[in-house]
């Protein structure tokens, strides 16, 4: 009875804490250690993955050329989404949760005369009592890139901060600036407010990655990467500084709850510490917003492939590296790497080819007549810096492309100044956990499937 009551108290206490204070999550902090967000999933057509993949990767080097802040992308198919909260009473809204990008931010609308309403806004600013706008003026708009031609005119009231953010295949969104609470159930099942949040109010969005179809009717993207305006961060110090996700197989029916975890995912029970393997996340001061990591070497079964080291590293000028992006489907490799791998899979692959070429993969095979539909293929490892070693399934890098054709899901990348991209589908059925006080991935085959 006493420890009932006493649980009663602790609980009402830490929400009100929780709630009242928002910020001062940290005297709360016995009481849920993590965040939880369920992870769902739209499963795309492998051409939509390729052209949407493609659009976002090929004008790296363009971007880096000409965009004060950088930003990764949230390519539109093949993404995970993440239900999130915002305003007062809480929206609920589905953002791609991308590793790749900083800017957190929504379709949203945040006029008052609303007869110029934005079509399809999904969050409705007037309707929240916390929303408030960053001044132009206010030191928390120099975190956001700007529009050309629009001054602050710091006498002005009302001065928005203007944000125009770029991906990097073009796409960019603009809106303003604004802080607004957001809710989410915490690991003890209480909800969980916070206060100030700083967010997008989208107004406009264009190109490939962020509208049409390929945006699989999300809401905004959730920014995960490393700058100073992810939720990330934003959250982060409240948590570790720490966020996890296993993003499950999504072709398994039915399809397995993924969730991202801000916080601690061991204190939370999402995997045995002892059995992660790590690797340093490395920092890129050109493009802060990645999850750098390195890549020492490849193997194809045993055979160690003859890679120059210096086709993974990062040069003088902030190109090449290798980025885990939960925002990416495919995997990107350095041309280099790429000829190689994909020349040791030819060579070991001794499987009948489609009648047809498959536009955009180098090699597919015909699994129709074969007695085994699933046939043992050769198994690719990645050995990460500090010795670690990735050692994904073959369903992470072979991908259904149609009825009996199975091809490899590498890409190249061409252009020397971009980077190799680790992406979503070869992550899949990992435990990923991003230590960013430490500077450390873990990553684990196990705590996928915990509560
Ligand atoms: C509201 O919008 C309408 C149509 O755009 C415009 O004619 C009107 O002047 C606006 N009113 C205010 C108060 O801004
Ligand atoms: C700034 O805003 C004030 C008040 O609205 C106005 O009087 C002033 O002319 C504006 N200055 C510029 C440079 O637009
Ligand atoms: C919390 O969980 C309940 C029940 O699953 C759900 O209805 C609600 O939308 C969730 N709230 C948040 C903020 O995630
Ligand atoms: C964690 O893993 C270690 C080694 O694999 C094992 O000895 C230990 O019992 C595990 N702990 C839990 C709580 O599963
Ligand atoms: C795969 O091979 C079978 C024969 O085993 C053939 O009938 C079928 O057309 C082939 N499919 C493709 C896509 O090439």
């Amino acid at each position: 009875m006493g420890a009932h009551l006493l649980f009663l108290l602790l609980s009402l206490f830490s929400l009100a804490l929780a709630t009242v204070a928002g910020a001062g999550i940290g005297a709360g902090e016995s009481t849920f250690q993590y965040l939880k967000l369920p992870l769902l999933h739209n499963r795309p057509f492998p051409s939509q993955i390729l052209s949407s993949d493609s659009t976002r990767l090929i004008s790296l080097h363009r971007r880096r050329a000409q965009l004060p802040v950088t930003s990764g992308s949230a390519s539109g198919t093949g993404q995970y989404f993440v239900e999130f909260h915002l305003g007062t009473p809480p929206q609920r809204l589905l953002l791609v949760a991308d590793t790749g990008s900083d800017l957190v931010w929504v379709t949203c609308s945040a006029c008052r005369n609303c007869s110029e309403r934005v079509p399809h806004s999904a969050f409705l600013a007037r309707h929240s009592a916390s929303f408030a706008p960053v001044h132009c003026y206010d030191e928390k708009c120099k975190l956001v890139p700007h529009p050309r031609r629009v001054a602050c005119n710091h006498t002005r009231l009302h001065s928005p901060c203007r944000y125009e953010y770029f991906y990097s295949d073009g796409s960019v969104t603009s809106g303003f600036f604004a802080t607004e609470t957001t809710a989410f159930n915490a690991s003890s099942g209480l909800p969980v407010r916070f206060k100030n949040v700083k967010f997008g109010c989208g107004f406009r969005a264009s190109g490939p990655s962020i509208t049409g179809p390929s945006f699989n009717g999300a809401q905004g993207v959730l920014g995960l990467g490393r700058g100073p305006i992810s939720l990330a961060t934003q959250l982060g110090r409240r948590f570790g500084n720490k966020f996890s996700y296993c993003l499950m197989d999504y072709t398994l029916a039915p399809t397995p709850r993924s969730y991202l975890v801000i916080g601690d995912s061991q204190g939370g029970g999402a995997t045995n510490g002892s059995r992660m393997s790590f690797t340093p996340l490395i920092h890129n001061s050109v493009s802060p917003t990645f999850y750098y990591i390195g890549i020492e070497s490849v193997n194809i079964e045993d055979t160690k492939l003859p890679i120059s080291p210096s086709v993974w590293a990062i040069d003088e000028l902030g190109n090449g590296g290798t980025v885990m992006d939960s925002g990416t489907t495919l995997t990107f490799l350095a041309q280099p790497a790429y000829t190689r791998i994909v020349n040791e899979f030819k060579r070991r692959v001794k499987l009948p080819q489609p009648a047809e070429l498959t536009p955009g993969f180098d090699l597919c095979i015909n699994v129709s007549g074969l007695p085994n539909p699933n046939p043992n293929l050769p198994k690719i490892t990645f050995r990460f810096a500090g010795g670690s070693v990735f050692a994904p399934p073959t369903g992470n890098y072979f991908l259904d492309t149609a009825p009996d054709v199975k091809c490899l899901a590498l890409q190249p990348v061409a252009s020397p100044a971009a980077f190799s991209v680790i992406g979503n589908l070869m992550q899949q059925g990992f435990t990923f956990e991003f230590d960013r006080d430490q500077s450390l991935l873990g990553f684990s085959r196990h705590g996928c499937s915990q509560p």
